[in-house]
């Protein structure tokens, strides 16, 4: 009897790129959904170092991703949200960064 696996769960830092790729390599997901990163926008503007912290934790995570699927698991497909993707245009102010 063969088991598909549907969910895994591997605790790490995405910016780390040995831990991501090897992962990926591991694994050779289907389809990878990508949450990784701080959606934070109030936390992102505290101050300098915030912010650098929040663009270099989501920009690279987000390339090392790529990056690994591109190497290890090409065929898979990955799903990103942004914050459009979430809410379209409404009307109204975009509830982010409450949490
Ligand atoms: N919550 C929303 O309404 C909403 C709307 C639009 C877009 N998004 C996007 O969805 C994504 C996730 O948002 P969320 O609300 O689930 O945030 P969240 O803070 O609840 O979850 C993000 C998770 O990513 C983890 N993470 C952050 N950096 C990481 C890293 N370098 N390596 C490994 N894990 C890391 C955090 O530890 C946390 O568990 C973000 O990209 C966000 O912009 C969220």
């Amino acid at each position: 009897m063969s088991i598909i696996k549907i969910l895994f769960f591997l605790k790490g830092d995405i910016t780390n790129y040995e831990f991501l790729s090897s992962s990926i390599k591991e694994i050779r997901p289907n389809v990878v959904v990508h949450f990784a990163q701080c959606p934070s926008a109030p936390f992102s503007m505290i101050n300098q170092e915030k912010s650098v912290w929040v663009q270099r934790n989501n920009l690279i995570g987000t390339l090392n991703l790529v990056h690994a699927v591109k190497d290890y698991a090409p065929d898979a497909h990955i799903i990103k949200l942004g914050t459009m993707g979430e809410y379209g245009t409404p009307n109204i102010d975009i509830p982010e960064g409450f949490f």
